[in-house]
């Protein structure tokens, strides 16, 4: 089917509740609109880029042509979140034949790095060094990403579907609420550095409302992208001048580390959940394994009919114990073994056994490990049925606070998803061992994960930022889709949050997501409880209704960059 025989569609956008009075004036409207028909729909952190998604659907392409106009945009107007100095995950669904696949463009370490790469003179951990600075940052994967997702799945030319994001870097895009928000965070980070100051500070100060930012360096970099692919990037002059702003800051990257990035299609993570089919990101990222383990605990109880306390029990105590095996098996497949078992439901239920049903289980009960904003997400659907969830990510606000030379490349500081050292939390408070221990050329862990849910009502495609908490997250969002009644979408995007890692042993919740008397409930049942200091998550969900074939997009209130701090 062509674009232009497809049923004339009515175009959904959502936006940032946050977002510029204009533009919340676009939101409104567009979304009161009549919705009925609409087969297209986007969801992004970001109205520039959902826009920019939009008129690349209005071009005559694909899903996946869009899906890479908005991760650029995103690259240009979240400079903070994510962009051509990071990397992360696509998960695609191709209508034509129902191929679906994951194309990993996480980012790898340098070779010259090591498992004592981040262990100081003094034999401790540096802790600094793995999140600001050169040495913070791996090779990035994102523009190759980019560039195979175009090539091996659009439809549209790279330098038509790069087009908005040259325009919005170069002409610049006005700071928004969020932009401040962030640019405050982080101003002594980007202050230190002065093309970044340049760039991103209004005579050393966040900007005011509204003042441009423009990135004339980045659409530069961005123009050579779209002229010239992957390899303008990763060979040739851009790459020279990259590696020796790198090697000037004391960073470990070489031409070589470079030349031989490459971004790897894997079979994503499957597994179902009380009838719903799961589909989402598996390794390097630890979302679909540690998803499938505490989704299939829960299934072993009535979920939907339990009261609120002893729900939470349970989420908790499938969350603790999904979070205990992320981190003390999961790593990079091409570098280590990963249990076969682990996914199944054998294994979920020997996991569920010592499950108390009225006490929490202390982590440090649990059999021991025997070693030791930010992020962004957008999803797309055509009228094709094409569906696209990534999620991308710099780590931190900023990443490492660099910038590669001249580049307008903001580098990521995702050394840190790596186990710096056994025992020692990362910026997420995450543990774990060697199978996530620095290594020449591998990928660090992620918790990214977009994801597909299907049943027999319709297709949810999402995902959110959050570090650690993503997981989580996603879990909740199922859980509410899937156990919670008539789909609510709106309700699914914005419920409380609440979250645990198994380490720290705790239950953390976002400020009045829980009534006292349900707080005092856990606490009798054994839980440290901690109201977090601010929500967290930005999720940006598609739904697609079976019956009526329509199109929806829904993005969370909270347009939270800086969920970790
Ligand atoms: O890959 C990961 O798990 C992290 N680098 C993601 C960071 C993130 O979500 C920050 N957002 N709040």
């Amino acid at each position: 089917m062509t674009f232009a025989s497809a049923p004339r569609s009515r175009l959904l956008w959502s936006s940032l509740r946050h977002a510029g009075a204009a533009v919340v004036f676009l939101f409104v409207f567009v979304v009161s609109a009549p919705a009925h028909g609409a087969r297209e729909a986007i969801a992004s952190a970001h109205p520039l880029a959902t826009e920019a998604g939009m008129q690349i659907l209005k071009q005559g392409g694909t899903a996946f042509d869009a899906a890479v106009a908005v991760a650029t945009a995103l690259a240009v107007v979240e400079p903070y979140a994510s962009g051509l100095g990071g990397g992360g995950f696509f998960l695609l669904h191709r209508a034509r034949d129902g191929f679906e696949t994951m194309i990993d463009a996480r980012e790898v370490a340098p070779a010259r790095a090591g498992p004592n790469t981040f262990i100081g003179a003094d034999g401790k951990p540096d802790r600094k060094a793995s999140l600001e600075g050169m040495r913070a940052a791996a090779i990035p994967g994102l523009p190759a990403g980019l560039v195979w997702l175009s090539e091996h799945y659009g439809k549209l030319a790279l330098p038509t579907v790069l087009a908005p994001s040259i325009r919005l870097a170069r002409e610049g895009f006005p700071a928004d609420s969020r932009y401040l928000f962030v640019a405050g965070l982080r101003a002594e980070l980007l202050r230190a550095d002065a093309r970044l100051a340049r760039t991103f500070l209004e005579d050393g100060r966040p900007p005011k409302p509204g003042f441009l930012i423009r990135q004339p360096e980045l659409a530069a970099t961005l123009e050579a992208l779209a002229a010239g692919g992957r390899d303008a990037f990763y060979r040739g002059a851009i790459a020279g001048r990259m590696v020796a702003a790198v090697q000037a800051g004391g960073g470990m990257w070489a031409a070589e580390d470079l030349a031989a990035y490459h971004v790897v299609e894997r079979e994503p993570q499957r597994f179902t959940y009380r009838g719903a089919s799961i589909t989402c990101a598996s390794l390097p990222s630890s979302g679909g394994l540690t998803l499938a383990e505490s989704l299939q605990i829960l299934e072993r109880y009535p979920v939907p009919t339990l009261d609120p306390v002893q729900r939470t029990h349970l989420v908790v105590e499938a969350l603790r114990r999904g979070y205990q095996d992320r981190a003390r098996y999961l790593g990079d497949p091409d570098f280590v073994m990963v249990p076969k078992w682990l996914g199944t439901r054998a294994y979920a239920d020997k996991r569920a056994a010592d499950i108390d049903p009225e006490r929490a289980t202390p982590s440090d009960r649990l059999a021991a490990i025997s070693e030791g904003d930010n992020t962004t997400h957008f999803s797309v659907v055509d009228a094709y049925g094409n569906r696209v969830a990534a999620t991308l990510s710099i780590n931190l606000p900023f990443g490492a606070g660099v910038v590669a030379g001249d580049t307008g490349v903001v580098l990521n500081d995702e050394m840190d998803d790596f186990t710096v050292a056994p025992g020692v939390p990362n910026a997420f408070g995450l543990t774990g061992g060697t199978a996530n221990e620095v290594e020449a050329r591998k990928r660090p862990l992620s918790s990214m994960t977009p994801v597909f849910v299907e049943d027999e009502r319709g297709v949810l495609v999402l995902g959110t930022p959050g570090g650690s908490r993503i997981i989580s997250m996603v879990l909740l969002a199922i859980l509410d889709y899937v156990d919670g009644g008539n789909p609510d979408i709106d309700r699914l995007v914005s419920e409380p949050r609440y979250h645990h890692q198994y380490l720290p042993d705790e239950i953390e919740y976002e400020p009045n997501a829980f009534p006292a008397e349900w707080i005092d409930a856990l606490r009798q049942r054994g839980y440290t409880m901690r109201e977090g200091r601010r929500r967290w998550g930005n999720m940006q969900a598609v739904f697609v209704e079976r019956a009526s074939g329509e199109a929806t997009a829904h993005s969370d209130p909270r347009g939270n960059a800086a969920a970790m701090f």
